[in-house]
């Protein structure tokens, strides 16, 4: 049984890139005509959420630190990316110890009231990734079975509000690999988090017999939104260069790399 979960960790390690080795760091230059004088932002993730930001083979990739790549060399900025993971993300953003959050992070009123969001640059909502076969077919069917999640994220929340805050069937995880590990030995009978990564997850790993349950009804759409200190001057820059790639097509560009669609910009827009 030991046995079993090292491989399986491995595994995970090997397919999502493992945050606990430690951060990986990257800086990346804007359009280099600041000869050297562009201004270095610390960027903080949890580089665990795939395709939105993981490490491969040391280097933290993924469609949002494209999206950050594009918009700090539009706003002529350098961006130092280091994974921290998620719960430290949200002090780190508090604390201003960092400049900027960037993990997927749902932009919603309880985060509103701490910290600030650029405008939005991505729409999800959560989703159930669950063993073929599963009886769960809809949110309810959650109730009374074993539900791995990422503690604090708005897949955790709404789990809480369809079985209860209290329910200790709510296996809280540091990471969302984490929690699918938990399913695929057993400890769970689903998981829920954020549509993009179970379906690339299960997509991914067919060997696994994952599937994806979505349930509109009770899951609510989410946008994501780079994060800032309260009264960050960043975030003005980066709406502007938000906006800019968005017209111009490299937003687009990035969107097709990762996702294989057009993106419904008019949506984000509104
Ligand atoms: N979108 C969800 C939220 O904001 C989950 C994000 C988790 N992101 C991550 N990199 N682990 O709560």
């Amino acid at each position: 049984m030991k046995k079993r979960f090292l491989v399986a960790s491995i595994l995970a390690s090997v397919m999502f890139g493992l945050a606990a080795c430690g951060s990986s760091e990257e800086e990346t230059s804007g359009n280099g005509d600041g000869g050297g004088s562009e201004k270095t932002y610390r960027v903080v993730t949890d580089a665990n959420y795939s395709p939105f930001e993981y490490q491969d083979g040391g280097e933290i990739v993924g469609f949002d630190v494209d999206v950050v790549k594009a918009v700090a060399k539009e706003a002529g900025f350098k961006v130092k990316i280091e994974n921290v993971g998620w719960d430290p993300l949200f002090v780190e953003i508090k604390n201003k110890t960092a400049d900027m959050g960037m993990s997927a992070i749902s932009i919603n009123d309880e985060r509103k009231a701490t910290y600030d969001f650029s405008v939005p640059y991505f729409l999800s909502t959560n989703k159930i990734l669950v063993p073929e076969g599963s009886d769960i077919k809809s949110a309810e069917d959650l109730k009374g079975k074993k539900v791995a999640v990422q503690t604090g994220t708005t897949g955790h929340l709404a789990v809480e509000k369809i079985v209860g805050d209290k329910n200790e069937d709510i296996r809280k995880f540091e990471t969302t690999v984490l929690a699918i590990m938990e399913m695929k030995q057993n400890g769970a009978k689903a998981v829920v988090a954020d549509n993009g990564v179970v379906e690339e997850y299960a997509k991914n790993n067919p060997d696994d017999k994952f599937v994806v349950v979505a349930d509109e009804d009770a899951f609510e759409n989410e946008y994501y939104g780079l994060m800032f200190p309260k009264d960050s001057e960043l975030k003005s820059k980066v709406d502007e260069a938000l906006k800019t790639i968005m017209d111009d097509g490299t937003y687009t560009e990035i969107y097709k790399k990762w996702f294989g669609i057009e993106p419904d910009i008019e949506t984000l827009k509104e």
